[in-house]
């Protein structure tokens, strides 16, 4: 199954599901958590996928809490609405799970009953257990407290049996802390969260890397491709295309893995990435740049301009098949940053459209990215017919 669905520009409809035996727990909403500052566009996101799926809510968004609680105008089933409104849509929740329960004034003495006892009643059993804050230094007070707690809870869930590690195909159940006195419980279906709790990808800085930037390329391979698309595309002897390559964070993410990259740059690559003999380092503007191949198999970008323009651009390349795929970076601006990647994708579509071309086009808010989001762009194959017919470009 192809674990994403794109948003921004699909329109998803609810489907039936069959009559369960268990009671089905309701969705009162969603709980998106984000970067810190990003709730604004989270909830005008949220509030634009419920719309398409026809579910209606709002949402009161907080700058800098780091969560958006998005609460429906009635209540549905938790799996029409997970369903409706699959994780891979969202591109400023780091993390979506369906709201279907809130456990207020736990008692100090023991949180775990109270939680337990409302768990139960969903009727639902899980295949892994995500205990969740905001990504603020508030709810990094409560770390402690998690420290005791998180062992303790995940001991009684599984002498409950509501916790099977080894039925991978089932729910996952997300534990929401404000503080240490409520929680909100969340559900999500199997491979629809992020695969890292709280949507943190904790990820490993290599230390001959030539900038920190090397990181949000490493976490884009992991939220933004299927496995069979790494293991296709991240072989030894593929090119790879960097623009605005300079020091070469991104470029050392290709060149360790054996593909050649032309690093594209005014500025200077670090020498020791050029060591190695799998960087061609080329100084040129990379809107007019052409590569001495007449495909690669990689455009990446991470040039910092209008994003309307880097859209444009890479459209460009993997829509012609200069390219077969690309992930780049779009720098938002301060305001509007909903509505100016909403034109970016529509961009994009428009595009592909040209030429009647199908493609995908995957968004995030990555942890390691900051006034910018990155999105992955790749054609897709078309018919056999429509393979066979002449194209003009
Ligand atoms: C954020 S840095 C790239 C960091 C790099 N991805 C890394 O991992 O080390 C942006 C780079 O884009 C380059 N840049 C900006 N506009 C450019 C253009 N028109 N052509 C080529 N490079 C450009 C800048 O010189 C700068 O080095």
């Amino acid at each position: 199954m192809n674990r994403f669905r794109e948003g921004l520009l699909e329109c998803t409809s609810i489907q039936c599901l069959p009559a369960r035996n268990m009671p089905a727990p309701t969705a009162k909403g969603l709980i998106l958590l984000c970067r810190p500052g990003f709730e604004t566009e989270c909830a005008a996101e949220a509030d634009s996928l419920t719309r398409q799926a026809g579910l209606f809510g709002s949402a009161r968004p907080k700058s800098g809490e780091g969560i958006v609680h998005f609460i429906f105008d009635e209540l549905f089933d938790w799996q029409q609405a997970a369903q409706a409104l699959p994780f891979t849509a969202f591109v400023f929740a780091r993390q979506r799970s369906i709201w279907v329960e809130r456990v207020d004034e736990l008692p100090q003495q023991d949180r775990a009953t109270p939680i337990i006892e409302t768990i139960r009643k969903l009727g639902l059993k899980f295949a892994r257990l995500d205990v969740e804050t905001a990504d603020t230094n508030e709810a990094k007070t409560l770390s402690g407290f998690l420290k005791r707690f998180v062992p303790h809870i995940e001991r009684a869930l599984h002498a409950q049996k509501l916790l099977r590690d080894n039925m991978p195909e089932l729910p996952t159940l997300h534990l929401f802390f404000k503080d240490s006195s409520r929680v909100d419980i969340g559900v999500s279906l199997a491979d629809d969260a992020s695969p890292w709790p709280m949507g943190i990808a904790r990820l490993r800085m290599p230390h001959e890397a030539p900038s920190r930037s090397t990181l949000k390329l490493a976490e884009a391979f992991q939220a933004l491709m299927t496995e069979e698309e790494r293991v296709a595309a991240l072989r030894a002897g593929l090119y790879a295309v960097d623009l605005g390559a300079a020091p070469g964070g991104w470029s050392y993410q290709f060149a360790q893995r054996g593909l050649h990259v032309f690093a594209v740059d005014n500025g200077p690559i670090a020498p020791s990435l050029m060591a190695n003999g799998m960087v061609e380092h080329i100084r040129a503007d990379g809107f007019n740049w052409r590569a001495p191949r007449k495909q690669v198999e990689w455009l990446v970008c991470d040039m910092v301009e209008q994003p309307s323009r880097i859209a444009q651009l890479v459209a460009d390349w993997v829509a012609t098949g200069r390219a077969r795929r690309s992930i780049f970076n779009l720098k938002l601006p301060m305001k509007k940053r909903f509505e100016e990647l909403r034109r970016c994708c529509q961009q994009i579509d428009a595009r592909f459209k040209l030429h009647g071309d199908s493609y995908v086009l995957r968004i995030r808010h990555l942890y390691h990215d900051r006034e910018e989001v990155t999105a992955y762009l790749a054609k897709t194959l078309a018919s056999p017919a429509e393979q066979e017919k002449p194209k003009r470009r």
